[in-house]
């Protein structure tokens, strides 16, 4: 959601915002724009609506060699992504980019359309001439300026500010959008995200809510809102420029899925032991007694991250009897009013550690006396640094906006952890076994899924290109799968997926089965096979469309389709099975000719609700 960098230093500032906006570009893209000075305060503000391209050609015509300058790249709330809507905003002397949502602004700006003449819909706008209201053309100091603003805004910031009057400082604030300041030799740089820090340094401190900085070349000073000092600890960004490129392939998409033999490989390390068929997670920081005294999971989340805990519920009550399991989807858990029992822990799962809705449910829950743990994939991110603990699932950056990746790693990461809740409950190892074991076959069976039938797929997938719906089906753990599958292909190909468990058709959608749509049933060899086959057999007799994903080698009904998985796991092929919905869905977007990497109206970290 919005991107945001900074720069001051002795170098060329337009290079590093351009080269920063770029590596950001997944977090928004339907404008950019930047401003950079000069040493005497002049100012060049280029903007451009659409992909960050458009505001590179034109900084290419506008070649400054100012050495300080903020830029942003924007996901639209409020007001159309166009030009005039584009960050960095101005009033009077000063320039601001936002992130976030100013929830009052309305009633903010009335109150300023005295002094300040508006000429974009967006709320950031509000917020940059409230800060000039209060800087009096430079009467006094930017950085107060700022937080006496900040201090009548309801909503979330992460925001960058300069003035014409000083042309050597930025002053950056934090509250529930991330911000991240690189400290270099002779040049301190800012970022929403670190990864646009890699490369110029590894030093990087994280600013917290309610934080305010004052930020030269060589200086770095933070308050709190109520000007309490701070002392900032400097962290390491530890992840290289090779994470965070396209490494030989054509889209990130692609060679996130590819990775997933080695990024899966990266989240068991440590953890499993084959000799004692055990798991080892020590993150979560539960004792083996508080760990038996668990009666209840709340497993909290958005989109893919939601899905991923859905899947994991499915075993984790197969694990242990004294357990229930809910998960939840944060956006509609953070308003319920749900009762949450005595001796519940809360697994708060999320790739980019940023999500808004989920942040707010980690928050609430553990205003409640919760233990929260994490799944989080991006290291030193807001979720990650508030839980009580959690296990980092260590799949390296995640750049394309559809998960898959961190999908799988997230899976397993919860699987195992219900495995250690069942292993403290005194559940025999007999029964745990062969659950370890096919989680650490896992990445090999992944691998050899991958390099088997990747030609398949895109084959089938010109052949379904040319549909407008789909049908997505499985039943128990293949149905979250089926879900997850029916997402992948409606945010990046357009196609209008659903999932269903594959017992509901009877109650609703067999009324949908016609010409306009394809069915992708998820067949796993289970307990529920024949049940499902029934299934099969009530989409064929009304002329369904149908591709059936299965690791049965006697499935053998004449549907349009049939992908094969050859497989020695029992317990998790749906998570297999997960692959050929992911690889259908690259495929079927690039055979459509779309943006792969960033489709159309999504962001890839959602940080506003
Ligand atoms: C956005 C992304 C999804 C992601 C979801 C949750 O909607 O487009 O790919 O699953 O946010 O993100 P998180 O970072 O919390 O896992």
């Amino acid at each position: 959601m919005c991107g945001i960098v900074g720069y001051v230093g002795e170098k060329n500032a337009q290079d590093f915002l351009i080269s920063g906006l770029k590596r950001l570009e997944y977090r928004g893209y339907d404008s950019s724009g930047i401003v950079t000075l000069d040493k005497n305060g002049k100012t060049t503000c280029l903007k451009s609506k659409g992909k960050i391209a458009g505001l590179e050609a034109k900084i290419s015509k506008n070649k400054r060699s100012d050495s300080i300058g903020i830029g942003h790249t924007r996901w639209a709330t409020h007001g159309e992504p166009s030009e005039r809507n584009a960050h960095p905003h101005r009033s009077g002397k000063i320039y601001l980019v936002h992130n976030g949502i100013i929830e009052n602004y309305k009633v903010l700006k009335t109150k300023l359309e005295k002094f300040h003449k508006f000429t974009s819909d967006t709320d950031s706008e509000v917020l940059t001439a409230l800060i000039d209201h209060f800087y009096l053309d430079g009467e006094y100091p930017l950085t107060n300026a700022v937080v006496q603003a900040l201090k009548l805004i309801h909503g979330t910031y992460g925001i960058a500010v300069v003035s014409e009057l000083n042309p050597n400082e930025i002053v950056v604030a934090r509250s529930g959008s991330p911000l991240v300041i690189g400290i270099g030799h002779g040049e301190t740089l800012i970022a929403s995200d670190a990864s646009a820090l890699i490369g110029h340094t590894r030093k990087a401190i994280y600013l917290n809510d309610g934080e305010v900085a004052t930020i030269t070349a060589k200086s770095v000073e933070i308050k709190t809102l109520d000007s309490q000092p701070v002392s900032a600890k400097v962290e390491t960004i530890k992840t290289d420029l090779t994470a965070i490129q396209k490494g030989g392939y054509d889209h990130f998409l692609l060679k996130e899925i590819m990775e997933q033999p080695t990024s899966l490989t990266e989240t068991l390390r440590g953890r499993i032991d084959l000799n004692e068929k055990t798991v080892h997670l020590g993150g979560p920081n539960l004792s083996e007694k508080e760990l038996k005294a668990i009666k209840h999971v709340i497993i909290v989340g958005c989109g893919t991250a939601y899905n991923a805990g859905l899947l994991a519920s499915y075993y984790i009550e197969q694990f242990t009897n004294d357990i229930t399991i809910e998960p939840v989807m944060a956006s509609e858990y953070r308003y319920r009013h749900a009762h949450v029992p005595d001796h519940s822990v809360a697994l708060i799962v999320s790739q980019s550690g940023e999500t808004a809705d989920t942040l707010a449910c980690l928050r609430d829950l553990k205003s409640q006396g919760v233990k929260t743990i994490g799944i989080v994939n991006a290291i030193g991110s807001t979720i990650a640094r508030e839980v009580d603990g959690g296990t980092y699932i260590h799949v390296g950056p995640e750049i394309s906006v559809a998960s898959t990746k961190a999908f799988t790693s997230q899976a397993v990461a919860m699987i195992m952890f219900g495995l250690t809740i069942a292993e403290a409950k005194g559940i025999k190892n007999s029964f745990i076994a062969p659950y370890v074991d096919d989680i650490a076959k896992l990445p090999n069976e992944i691998d050899n899924l991958l390099q088997s039938l990747q030609e398949t797929i895109k084959t089938l997938a010109e052949q379904y290109k040319k549909y407008d719906h789909a049908i997505y089906l499985g039943r128990d753990v293949a149905y979250p799968t089926a879900l997850e599958g029916a997402l992948k292909l409606k945010e990046i190909s357009y196609i209008d997926a659903n999932a269903y468990p594959t017992g509901e058709l009877k109650h609703g959608p067999l009324a949908l089965i016609d010409d306009r749509f394809f069915e992708f049933i998820l067949l796993p060899e289970d307990g529920l096979y024949d049940k499902s086959i029934s299934g099969v057999q009530e989409v064929l007799a009304r002329g369904g469309h149908i591709i059936v994903v299965t690791d049965s080698t006697d499935f053998s009904l004449p549907v349009e389709n049939t992908v094969f998985i050859t497989t020695k796991l029992k317990l998790l092929t749906p998570i297999l099975m997960n692959l050929v919905s992911q690889l259908f869905a690259y495929y079927i977007t690039t055979a459509k000719g779309l943006n792969v990497d960033q489709p159309r109206n999504l962001a890839k970290s959602v940080t506003v609700e």
